[in-house]
């Protein structure tokens, strides 16, 4: 099924797959306002809806996104900016709650490569190619990248890629650790829509709280981010997924979730 109420964005199901395609060719998936609002309000969507259970977050072969749209930035002030919190609707994407994966082609340049930090996972075609060039602009990253990739990749290569603009390729994005895995351009989206169906199969609340713990590890010490790990476990007793998820291994059978 498709939705065609979006102008910036291309939203579809595949099964229990939501898709949100960036799709704003001539500006290589700039992130303008609207196409932020429109990609928050599909997220959110997806998001409140049982029946789907993982999203994917694409663009097109040449481009992921090449960052905030300069164009609509060009003449803002300080008093603008702040006043309408510049990109922090885009927090809101970031705390979606089912797993959303990104899948990488092209540029992910600037606010495109923090766009796709914000994903769970990253998925990349050997084309892709990863980038915080706001200091060329006279700018830092505004969408968390001194943060998600200092946290991905470690301080000197951050750094490095913060005060130079350098761009790194797939490989050394594999390699870095800010990526899971690297596939041939063709395969991106099969194995993007592979992964996301394998997720969104397993348990829907389950997937939630091990998304949930993961994050966690962010924000938490050790010790309190393998207490909460621990009750959320606890708490997978309470669902009728982790008996039913049980009871198949007993039976050698398929687990059939019912996603509560
Ligand atoms: C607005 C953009 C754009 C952008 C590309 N375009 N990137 N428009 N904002 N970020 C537009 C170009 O102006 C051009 O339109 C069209 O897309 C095609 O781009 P070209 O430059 O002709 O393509 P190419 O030669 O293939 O070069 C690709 C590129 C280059 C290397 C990705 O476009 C580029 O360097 N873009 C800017 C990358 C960048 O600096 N991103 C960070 C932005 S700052 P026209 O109509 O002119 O032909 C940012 C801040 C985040 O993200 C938060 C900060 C607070």
């Amino acid at each position: 099924s498709s939705d065609t109420g979006y102008e910036t964005i291309q939203v579809r199901t595949e099964g229990r797959v939501g898709i949100i395609q960036l799709d704003r060719p001539k500006a290589l998936n700039a992130l303008n306002s609207q196409l932020c609002r429109e990609v928050v309000q599909a997220a959110a969507a997806f998001d409140a809806d049982e029946n789907i259970g993982a999203i994917i977050l694409t663009g097109s072969d040449k481009a992921f996104a090449a960052g905030a749209d300069i164009k609509e930035m060009a003449s803002k002030d300080f008093a603008q900016v702040y006043a309408e919190d510049l990109f922090g609707l885009w927090d809101r994407f970031a705390a979606t709650r089912i797993p959303v994966i990104a899948a990488v082609s092209g540029h992910a340049l600037g606010g495109g490569c923090e766009l796709a930090m914000m994903c769970d996972i990253i998925l990349a075609a050997d084309n892709a190619s990863f980038g915080q060039p706001e200091i060329k602009l006279g700018l830092i990253p505004g969408m968390g990248g001194s943060q998600r990739l200092t946290r991905a990749i470690g301080k000197s290569k951050a750094m490095e890629m913060v005060l130079t603009g350098r761009t790194m390729k797939a490989e050394e994005a594999e390699r870095s650790g800010l990526v899971a895995r690297v596939v041939p351009l063709a395969e991106l989206q099969q194995t993007a829509l592979e992964m996301a169906t394998a997720i969104a199969s397993m348990s829907r609340p389950v997937a939630m709280l091990a998304k949930e713990v993961v994050d966690a590890a962010y924000e938490s010490s050790l010790a309190e981010g393998v207490r909460l790990e621990r009750r959320l476990n606890f708490a997978c007793f309470a669902l009728e997924d982790r008996r039913e998820g049980m009871a198949a291994f007993v039976e050698k059978r398929e687990a059939d979730f019912t996603h509560r």
